[in-house]
């Protein structure tokens, strides 16, 4: 769960920051759903890379001065009015740059050539027939597997650019011109296109002169520098919910700046099993982490109390973290910073154009704010890094791997697994079901294959049959899934004997529960969590 404090003066750190001691390169967004992938993509090749509007200042890209410049596909047609292009200055900066589906496009119609409407869309996997195996295409075979999606064609190349691969509907599927600008039409991101990361790295290494050299863990002590440049002598506060994020923002700030650091963590009771002994563990006992730990359990139950909308719930919970947070921020007196596990994807999502993420249904943001009197310069050590490399820097800051690998869990926790009202006595039923399901799961060598996997319990009862008598007793469902980001998901094709296990146990050793039923939906249209 993170703090918002709207308005907050804000000292962030600068992105030049996180990239002064690394060549970077630039993703320009279009629009295209897999933007994000190509800036992961870029990142696991050891090349550090931000995602920046499509529409970004020539000035400020020289400012920048990466190395190289990728342009996004995107879902307009490069003629479609307001469809959106690139500041025509970039092209007089002397940057390499990789145009990618609609952003091969934009290269080929801004530079002189001409783009028109394919006689048939290419859409799925096509094989890529490679005319010049040089450039993008050095050490890969002639022919390779690519996934494309694209309704327009490159018809007239612009001067000076040669085509250096076909496939069988796109007579120009490459092209490469002077001054390392190069287009393709296929998605070396995505991994229907399996040697797509060559072609990338062929890119970033050839082309650009990268040297390769960024490494999540490198990023701790640049990290750790930023962090006392920014605090000074100041104190700052640390919200910890018991995840990834929030953990690895408190142990880097803490190694930057000690005892200024001080850690609330409040205990909603809406957490699992163990899981709130877990942390007051590690991050006191072990890591000697100045922190105040809040059972405010009984709260958060009176304040869900008769409650079963999902969105009334998420407000009822986090307006009481914010009550619960800042009654203790008051007790802590003088405060300077606000220190959140604020991740890239977060940042994306929040300056994305509405074209991206726009179907952000729920109230994922669970608490709303502080109040005026109490906003703080905010500290977010891990702004510019994805989720694996937000675990990669934990483990390099040595916190144990169940933590550093834990499952997503929401902030509204197993309250919005529990179909109806929220009783202390369905959580310890929930509870109990659910440390069945990570037990097994994880034995079987699951859990870090699945994206989540979790109990539900349901409102319904059934009859059953247990020794000689009758039982009517509710019913839990198991939702494991697997997915890259949480947008869209597929239910796991776990085992029948992994399901089984699970099944038995839980009717066996949790009171109340008679049936167990596997979830078998994705989504879309399905939801992950149930509420
Ligand atoms: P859905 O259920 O929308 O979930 O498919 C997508 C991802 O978001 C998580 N989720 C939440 N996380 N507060 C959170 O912090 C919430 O209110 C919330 N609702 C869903 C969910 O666990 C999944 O990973």
């Amino acid at each position: 769960m993170t703090v918002a404090a709207p308005g907050a003066s804000a000292h962030r750190g600068d992105a030049a920051s996180a990239a002064s001691s690394h060549d970077t390169v630039l993703v320009l967004d279009f629009g295209s759903q897999y933007s994000q992938l190509i800036a992961r993509r870029v990142r696991e090749a050891k090349v550090y890379c931000e995602l920046v509007p499509g529409t970004i200042a020539a000035a400020e890209v020289r400012r920048r001065q990466p190395r190289g410049l990728i342009f996004s596909g995107g879902p307009a047609s490069v003629y479609d009015p307001g469809a959106p292009h690139p500041d025509r200055d970039l092209y007089e900066l002397g940057i390499p740059i990789l145009g990618i589906c609609y952003g091969m496009q934009l290269l080929a119609a801004d530079l002189g050539g001409e783009v028109q409407p394919a006689a048939r869309r290419e859409y799925g996997l096509a094989s890529l027939v490679v005319d010049d195996p040089a450039g993008l295409f050095a050490r890969l075979p002639r022919e390779l597997p690519v996934w494309m999606s694209h309704g327009d064609v490159i018809s007239r190349l612009p001067p000076g650019f040669r085509p250096v691969a076909h496939s069988l509907n796109s007579p120009c599927a490459a092209m490469a011109g002077p001054g390392g600008r190069l287009g393709i039409q296929f998605h070396p991101e995505v991994v229907h296109t399996p040697l797509g990361r060559q072609v990338l790295r062929n890119f970033l290494y050839s082309i650009c002169g990268c040297s390769g050299t960024w490494e999540a863990a490198s990023f701790i002590e640049t990290a750790v520098n930023d962090i006392r440049a920014q605090v000074g002598s100041g104190r700052v506060l640390c919200a910890l919910s018991g995840g990834v994020d929030s953990a690895v923002a408190a142990t880097l700030v803490h190694r930057a700046v000690g005892e200024q650091l001080v850690c609330v963590f409040v205990d909603n009771g809406l957490l699992r099993t163990a899981e709130a002994d877990r942390v007051v563990d590690i991050m006191s006992r072990q890591r000697h982490i100045d922190l105040v730990h809040v059972d405010a359990s009984d709260r958060f139950l009176a304040a869900l109390r008769g409650v079963v909308d999902p969105e009334e719930k998420r407000r009822r919970i986090g307006r009481t973290f914010i009550e619960v947070f800042e009654t203790q921020a008051r007790q802590l007196g003088q405060v300077d910073f606000l220190a959140q596990g604020t991740v890239y994807p977060d940042v994306i999502e929040s300056t994305a154009h509405d074209t991206v993420h726009a179907q952000k249904i729920k109230t994922h943001h669970n608490v709303g704010g502080l109040p005026e009197d109490l906003r703080f310069g905010l500290v977010e050590p891990l702004r510019h890094l994805f989720k694996d490399e937000v675990r990669q820097v934990g483990l390099a800051l040595g916190l144990p791997e169940d933590m550093v690998w834990r499952q997503p869990f929401p902030g509204p926790g197993l309250a919005i697994r529990i179909i109806g009202e929220v009783t202390r006595e369905r959580l310890d039923t929930l509870r109990a079901a659910d440390w069945v399901v990570i037990d097994e799961v994880k034995r079987s060598g699951l859990y870090r294959q699945v994206w989540q996997s979790f109990a539900i319990l349901t409102p319904v009862s059934s009859v059953g049959v247990m020794g000689d008598g009758r039982t009517y007793a509710n019913v839990v469902a198991i939702r494991i899934v697997q997915s890259d980001d949480g947008m869209t998901a597929d239910w796991a094709k776990v085992p029948y004997d992994v399901l089984g296990t699970i099944s038995r146990r839980i009717v066996n050793e949790v009171p109340g529960v008679n049936r167990v039923v596997y979830d078998i939906s994705s989504k879309p249209p399905s939801t992950i969590e149930w509420e």
